[in-house]
């Protein structure tokens, strides 16, 4: 039933039994806490700022026993030319058993993919987010009666650049769900064909009526060459979370998410962001049970 992973690289490798195993056992940390059975060393590699994740799976590792260290990349080697191969290939001959990666660079993970280190892939440029993802399914769940089968899920916003797009839309339909996005065309993925989306919207109104949940994307201001939105302030009133849409999704029922940090009044109006039919605060919370679980399984023996 299991490989005995000692990677998590991409939400794609995982199988519908592994997926079901981190949830079952972060709902057992969730309610019954996080057990301290590890010792050992993990390094939290962050090439990219971060506050939840990072945060997140310090908490984590250090409810599980370990001991954690931050990797300062402004102040390491890597900033005199060191590659990420030699640099995880140094924190190994140092005795670290595991690290947790972000970094802007794609796939950069290939570097390290024949040493032998547990190793988490925290986010990689627009690629994937595959934690958040376990993250984002296991909050639907746990409001949707551990189910996500035939739920209506639509992406609003940068679903270009968003790499927590690319692993929730995956995990998403892999567990039942149908997919659908609502962009602005300059923030539109031109392989549309290929991805796994059910519905493209181009009204944000027709959007939230098709849908039981709306998932806010950040705007990745970091990752855009140029400026591809008109204005902010547009923006909201085109694809954002407006107070009036707001008060729409609250009046049926409907749950709206965002994986943080949020552009007050650009994805979401500063004042509903944080309204009873939000779960962004619920996705925070369950991000150190879940993370836990993940780190838990790499540690599971081959069955
Ligand atoms: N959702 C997410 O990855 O947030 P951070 O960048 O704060 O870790």
């Amino acid at each position: 039933m299991f490989s005995g992973k000692k990677s998590l690289k991409s939400i794609t490798q995982l199988s519908y039994e592994e997926i079901e195993y981190i949830f079952e056992n972060a709902k057992l940390f969730k309610n019954f806490g996080i057990p301290k059975k590890y010792k050992g060393d993990w390094v939290l590699m962050f090439l990219e700022p971060s506050t939840r994740t990072r945060l997140s799976f310090e908490r984590a590792l250090r409810l599980l026993g370990f001991e954690t260290y931050l990797f300062n990349w402004d102040s390491s080697s890597m900033v005199k030319g060191e590659n990420l191969k030699d640099t995880v290939l140094t924190l190994k001959a140092q005795g670290f058993e595991g690290i947790i990666l972000r970094t802007p660079i794609n796939k950069h993970y290939v570097e390290i993919e024949d040493i032998d280190i547990k190793f988490i892939n925290a986010g990689d440029g627009t690629n994937e987010h595959p934690s958040q993802a376990l993250i984002d399914a296991f909050t639907l769940m746990e409001k949707f009666n551990g189910k996500i089968k035939n739920l209506k899920i639509v992406f609003v916003g940068d679903t270009k650049y968003s790499r927590v797009f690319r692993s929730d839309s995956w995990l998403f339909k892999f567990l039942g769900a149908e997919v659908g996005i609502c962009s602005p065309k300059s923030l539109m993925p031109s392989n549309t064909e290929l991805l796994p989306v059910d519905k493209i919207f181009h009204s944000i109104e027709e959007a939230l009526k098709w849908c039981d949940i709306a998932i806010f994307l950040r705007i990745q201001k970091e990752r855009q060459g140029k400026k591809l939105i008109p204005s902010e302030k547009e923006y909201l009133e085109t694809f954002g979370l407006t107070k009036e849409r707001a008060k729409y999704l609250l009046k049926t029922g409907k749950f709206f998410m965002h994986p943080g940090p949020v552009n007050r009044n650009v994805e979401i109006h500063e004042e509903v962001i944080y309204m009873e039919n939000s779960l962004i605060l619920h996705q925070v919370a369950n991000g150190i049970y879940v993370r836990a679980s993940i780190i838990d399984f790499l540690y599971k023996e081959i069955t």
